[in-house]
């Protein structure tokens, strides 16, 4: 069977709803007009309303973009900056950093645990340089939700910039800028923002606007210098041409977001998540993760024993049309990564789920179907409003 559309249970790009994707298709507006800034501004304050942030700006970049700008607004070369690495996300900061000449401490967690604040706490006493923090909110590659929370708490006080990579967490998870002392908050369009990439955006707290106009930022097209001048224009406007068709879509999306309700997707998603965990604990299949810090934006998992990911990836796909992700880079060969956040309800994690047991019971690692779809289906009933 040929597949017109693969469902994606990828953790970003997530699968998006019809309306967003052909709001993307409308005629261009020219980008330093009247017209098109309301559609730039609304975009804007909604995602300060939904992050909690009184400063915001969007990069035309994905991620990746949005982690480089905060670093180059937020400290100048030389400085030292504790780099919290839970997976491939946080050593990405620490690549980042290292690009910008700063000095790092990487405090590298154990694989599938999140960081504790005792581990931040002793490398700031042997590191009393340290002036900046990066930390991964959801670590896509580990399926690690880190307690943003307690670590803005722990930092409150301290002349430490609390930097957070919000890139698959926001839109899917709770989430409070301002009120959990976090500094600068990165985050892209295509996860928890239910819209196709092209899109980041960098909040900024009042210490980090401050800092911002302190640092020398090397390079222009991410000094938010210049992008602070131009959303304070009469006509409020980005500095270069911005990726006009993706923000028709990622209005589109976040006023769904707003009209549906941020708490109601949230819980959405914590439902899905659970059902998903019930039905590979009722498999026998080992989370990766450690349990107080499981993410409900995706589920890592073992692979059982003698069995391929990437055969069960490529099966998926080719017979069923549905795109899970395989482990990334040492995961590579032993885990597989679903997806709980998108344009995705209940009938799609059962059916991923009913075809994944097809598999495993085709691979001789199931004697019988049935006893993950019946967990998950429990799970979902018994979790109904
Ligand atoms: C937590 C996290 N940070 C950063 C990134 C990098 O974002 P991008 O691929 O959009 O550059 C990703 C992408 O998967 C991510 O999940």
């Amino acid at each position: 069977m040929e597949f017109i559309d693969t469902m994606l249970m990828t953790p970003g790009p997530v699968h998006l709803d019809a309306e967003v994707m052909l709001a993307g298709a409308r005629p261009l507006l020219h980008h330093r007009t009247d017209d098109f800034a309301p559609i730039y501004t609304e975009c804007v304050n909604l995602l300060k309303k939904f992050i909690n942030t009184k400063h915001l700006y969007l990069t035309t970049s994905s991620g990746t973009g949005a982690m480089e700008t905060a670093i180059a607004n937020s400290f100048n070369e030389g400085e030292t900056v504790l780099n919290i690495q839970t997976g491939v996300f946080g050593v990405r900061f620490t690549q980042i950093c290292k690009a910008f000449r700063l000095n790092t401490v990487e405090l590298k967690c154990e694989d599938g645990k999140c960081v504790k604040i005792e581990q931040i706490a002793k490398a700031i006493q042997e590191n009393p340089a340290i002036s900046g923090v990066t930390v991964t909110f959801n670590e896509t590659s580990t399926g690690i939700k880190n307690d943003i929370k307690a670590i803005g708490e722990f930092l409150k006080g301290k002349n430490i910039l609390l930097i957070v990579d919000g890139v698959s967490g926001l839109g899917a998870l709770e989430y409070d800028h301002d009120n959990w002392n976090v500094d600068v908050t990165v985050s892209a369009s295509q996860k928890g923002f239910l819209a196709p990439p092209g899109v980041g955006m960098v909040a900024l707290s009042e210490r980090a606007m401050a800092k911002m106009e302190s640092v020398k930022c090397h390079g222009l097209y991410f000094d938010l210098k210049v992008y602070k001048k131009n959303q304070e224009l009469k006509i409020p406007a980005y500095p270069w041409t911005p990726a006009i068709n993706v923000m028709y879509s990622l209005l589109e999306a976040l006023r769904k977001i707003d009209r549906i309700g941020l708490n109601v997707c949230i819980n959405h998603y914590a439902k899905l998540a659970g059902g998903l965990r019930a039905a590979l604990k009722a498999l026998g299949i080992k989370i990766f993760t450690e349990e107080c810090a499981t993410s409900n934006v995706l589920t890592v998992f073992y692979v059982p024993e003698d069995l391929n990911p990437k055969e069960i990836v490529a099966e998926m796909v080719n017979k069923y049309g549905i795109r899970i992700a395989g482990g990334q880079e040492q995961f590579a060969n032993t885990m597989l990564r679903i997806t709980t956040i998108g344009n995705i309800g209940e009938r799609d994690l059962i059916g991923t789920i009913g075809l994944l047991e097809m598999i495993l019971k085709q691979k001789g690692y199931l004697k019988e179907t049935g006893a993950g779809l019946k967990a998950m289906m429990e799970y979902f009933m018994a979790n109904e409003k």
